[in-house]
């Protein structure tokens, strides 16, 4: 074929991309696949660019792992998207434990958003400027975030980007926001709020972590309610795990599941672009997260494509 991000572009859409890893890339085969442009437009920092990695103490702040993987992206013409501001997970302790009253985790919202966007300007497409606010059921995370500022960190965090660099698309990301329910509902619910309050937003970010056989029948529909807002929206982190081991039934099952996903970013206009959370199971997050899944991303542990290379090639 002609290469997955090839085949996005031809579709109309901005990018087909993948997550990696700085560990990664002294892997000199899984980074010769990664740089090809035909299969890959796009790069997301899968966990240089968080809290923990670039401000691990107060006011210090370390670059030098993003800074390799925007590089890696410009040498090969791939744009990026920053990931992330601010999320519960991955913080550093001295933001857990600090126990800060408002104003000064206000500053230090601030402080990280504005440097670290700042770091950056210029170089990157698009933030998730905010990872995982909601719970399932719709209701706000309760985080050191929510529970000292309320809903208020999302504004300042978005404030703080949009001042940092003006060109950067604003993104809220998170998962189980691919079909409709009470956290999609949330989720419009929270973007037009910042609409109306006059808070920078300018995207959805639909993660995707899915499982084979369980793409919800909604998901089409659930991106065309977020873009009906007027923002656009990404798919940011997909990959569809399955429990271990694979046979051939359940790999063709996950062919037809990434090409139902790609199908329906592909039928969006405002849907811009997909991202693989790694575009190989060698280096897929799966496996230590979810015991006795796998096996979810469509190159495999030998970097050998799988049905569901065809399945994503199929969608656009
Ligand atoms: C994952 C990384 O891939 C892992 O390497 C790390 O150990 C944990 O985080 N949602 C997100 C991503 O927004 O940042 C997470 O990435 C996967 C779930």
């Amino acid at each position: 074929t002609a290469g997955l991000n090839n085949l996005a572009k031809a579709a109309g859409k901005v990018y087909f991309g993948s997550a990696t890893d700085n560990p990664e890339l002294t892997d000199t085969a899984y980074v010769a696949i990664l740089n090809e442009t035909s299969e890959f437009g796009q790069l997301t920092p899968g966990n240089s660019m968080k809290w923990d990695a670039t401000e691990p103490s107060r006011g210090t702040f370390t670059f030098a792992g993003g800074d390799a993987i925007v590089a890696l992206a410009k040498g090969t013409g791939k744009i990026v998207r920053g990931h992330n501001c601010v999320w519960y997970n991955q913080l550093p302790s001295w933001v857990t434990a600090g126990n800060f009253d408002a104003a000064d985790l206000t500053s230090i919202v601030q402080t990280h958003c504005s440097t670290l966007v700042g770091h950056y300007k210029g170089q990157i497409y698009s933030w998730d400027v905010i990872n995982e606010p909601f719970n399932d059921d719709g209701t706000w995370r309760s985080d050191v975030f929510y529970n000292t500022l309320g809903t208020s960190y999302v504004s300042i965090a978005l404030q703080a980007a949009r001042t940092a660099d003006p060109a950067a698309k604003l993104y809220i990301n998170d998962y189980n926001i691919e079909g409709t329910g009470a956290k999609s509902t949330a989720m419009v619910n929270l973007v037009k709020q910042l609409q109306a309050d006059g808070v920078p937003i300018d995207g959805v970010g639909i993660q995707a972590h899915l499982i084979v056989g369980e793409v919800p029948s909604t998901l089409q529909a659930n991106i065309e309610q977020f873009t009906a807002l007027g923002v656009e929206v990404a798919i940011t982190e997909l990959d569809i795990r399955m429990t271990l081991p694979s046979t051939a039934a359940l790999l063709a099952q996950q062919k037809s599941d990434y090409q139902t996903v790609i199908a329906a970013c592909n039928a969006v206009s405002g849907c811009v672009g997909v991202t693989i959370w790694d575009y190989t199971d060698k280096y897929s997050w799966v496996p230590s997260t979810f015991s006795g899944q796998g096996a979810a991303c469509p190159w495999d542990e030998n970097l050998v494509k799988k049905p569901a290379y065809d399945g994503i090639a199929a969608g656009w």
